[in-house]
């Protein structure tokens, strides 16, 4: 289902048919991406987009994930999903990216308040967990703005290129949820 987040945004459900677009966001913001996303070396091609796009759905029948694209102007500007659903116990986990041109504009605070909207009230999860490399300021301060709760910090937790980073982690509980 499209969900309109204001006048121009949407999040539009990920499908095959993005894979051109969506390559294309990803080439012209490799360097932006590159320093928080592990990814961006493996995707090189519209195929190895098509193949994420897949796997996404996937994870999407056996309800273990949910993934969107963003659109302004019905452009693609990023992804929002969770990339993680636990039904046994209820835990959903957001990851988010924007290409460079929109970050700076509050466009990830509105989506990701709809997707926890989503989570809590659609899904029925009980928890919703956000993690965040360490030292990424702008994406710690997206669940900080949103009033989720920052829980701990995991070592070594990711492998960023060169590197181990580790990742903040911040939740919010069904219970602490307010629209
Ligand atoms: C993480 C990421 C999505 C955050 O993007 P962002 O644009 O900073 O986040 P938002 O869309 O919520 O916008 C917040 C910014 O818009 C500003 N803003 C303007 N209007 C706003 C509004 N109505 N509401 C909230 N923020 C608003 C905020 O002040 C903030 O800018 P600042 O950082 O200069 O203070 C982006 O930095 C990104 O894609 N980074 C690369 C990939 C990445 O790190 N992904 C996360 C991996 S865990």
């Amino acid at each position: 289902m499209i969900i309109k987040i204001s006048n121009s945004l949407k999040m539009v459900p990920l499908a095959l048919s993005h894979a051109e677009e969506l390559f294309s966001l990803v080439d012209l913001n490799r360097d932006y991406l590159h320093q928080w996303m592990g990814w961006l070396d493996k995707t090189t091609a519209v195929a190895d987009v098509e193949t994420f796009i897949k796997e996404c759905d996937e994870q999407n029948e056996k309800g273990c994930g949910l993934q969107f694209v963003i659109t302004e102007e019905d452009d693609i500007c990023g992804i929002l999903n969770f990339h993680r659903i636990d039904k046994m116990h209820n835990t959903g986990e957001i990851g988010y990216w924007l290409s460079q041109s929109h970050a700076g504009r509050g466009i990830m605070n509105l989506a990701v308040k709809e997707l926890v909207r989503i989570g809590f009230r659609e899904l029925n999860l009980n928890i919703i967990e956000i993690h965040c490399a360490e030292a990424n300021v702008k994406s710690r301060a997206v669940p900080e703005r949103l009033g989720f709760t920052y829980e701990a910090t995991l070592r070594q937790r990711e492998w960023l290129y060169s590197k181990y980073v580790n990742h903040a982690i911040y939740s919010m509980l069904a219970s602490e949820y307010s629209e």
